[in-house]
């Protein structure tokens, strides 16, 4: 297992950036105990029904805010009182900001007792915290995917939990630059284009190529963009027999071990009529097969040793530069624009486009 560290990206261990910590229904107002970023978190839903995330230890005397079933406090059902935790060794109450704002046995309450709180959105079915080494709020926005969660016509996705990986989220970013793995791994045939952008915190995968399977007809092209906002998340619009958009998440549970979840949600009709059994059935299958594929990747991941510096040779994808790119999430914000510039732009590997020169 090689750390942030071995592989050089940067001051922190843990990147600034929205992460996935689980399905909106990980989430109850039963205090749950969850381990992100090399730290024990405890998560919770208020009365409100809005999720929270706050270290799981107490500032008075360090016991863990979730892990109890004896204590009077948890059998009671204070644990949890309006949007607040209360602790249930002395009953100490941490409000939503995580300052204490109640002491059973006191009216003195120090200004120390305050639990560091992670901001939580719950979208598309996912719950997803902000994760910043700095501990400023967020600087970027979490994106819709698309806007199409729970719109006419689409299916849902269903969260696919793909294991924890012994592999450093670098190792599944790097996915975005191999093209030479797709004719092995993913089944493609006849390639036309690959090329990757680099925009701010964004990286995008512009992607052209037959298929073995996926294609309705053998001279059909796939055309897929697929991008990363931030170091967590992968996103892919993909329009074909159904349009479709897919989530890949990577979450670090420890410095170089990797917590992944893909899901896909489908296009079944134009939002005209009901959707029924048979089109659910279709999007599941559909999300199957692309859980499948994505799958192909995770066996790799799940066994390579890591990979601190590529072999890289010239028509292999920008390896490197998605590496720096990367890194901007390891180092302090104001360090981003630097790397930024040095990584802005388009890289082709390759273009066999009609009308193209080859690349
Ligand atoms: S340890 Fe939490 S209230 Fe004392
Ligand atoms: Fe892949």
């Amino acid at each position: 297992m090689a750390t942030s560290k071995d592989y050089g990206l940067g001051e922190f261990d843990f990147a600034r950036g929205w992460f996935m910590i689980g399905p909106a229904s990980d989430a109850s107002r039963t205090p749950a105990p969850i381990r992100y970023f090399g730290r024990d978190l405890v998560l919770y839903r208020g009365e409100s029904g809005t999720a929270y995330v706050v270290d799981a230890y107490c500032p008075h005397m360090g016991a863990h805010l979730a892990k109890n079933t004896t204590s009077y406090i948890v059998r009671d059902g204070e644990h949890v009182e309006g949007e607040a935790i209360r602790c249930p060794f002395h009953g100490w109450r941490y409000g939503p900001d995580g300052a204490c704002n109640h002491i059973p046995y006191s009216d003195f309450i120090p200004k120390a007792a305050k639990l560091r709180t992670y901001p939580v959105i719950e979208r598309a079915g996912i719950l997803w915290v902000w994760h910043d080494p700095e501990g400023l709020e967020p600087d970027v926005e979490l994106p819709d995917f698309g806007g199409h969660y729970g719109q006419p016509g689409w299916v849902e996705w269903k969260i696919d939990y793909m294991g924890d990986l012994n592999s450093h989220g670098i190792e599944i970013v790097d996915n975005m630059a191999d093209f030479g793995h797709f004719i092995p791994i993913h089944g493609a045939t006849d390639w036309q284009y690959f090329a990757n952008e680099f925009i701010g915190p964004h990286l995008h995968q512009y992607y052209s190529a037959g298929h073995r399977t996926l294609t309705a007809n053998p001279e059909d092209f796939l055309v897929l963009d697929t991008w990363y906002e931030g170091p967590g998340f992968l996103q892919s619009a993909m329009a074909g027999a159904f349009d479709s958009f897919i989530m890949i998440a990577n979450t670090p549970v420890e410095d170089g071990v990797t917590r992944s979840w893909h899901a896909l949600m489908v296009k079944v009709h134009d939002g005209s009529r009901e959707t029924t059994d048979e089109d659910r059935a279709m999007a599941l299958a559909y999300q199957e097969g692309s859980r499948l594929a994505f799958a192909q990747d995770v066996e790799i991941w799940a066994n390579k040793r890591e990979c601190i510096n590529p072999l890289a040779i010239p028509n292999d994808g920008p390896y490197a530069k998605v590496r720096l790119w990367y890194r901007q999430f390891y180092n302090p914000r104001n360090k981003a624009p630097e790397i930024q510039g040095r990584v802005n732009g388009l890289h082709v590997t390759l273009d066999k486009r009609p009308g193209q020169k080859v690349a």
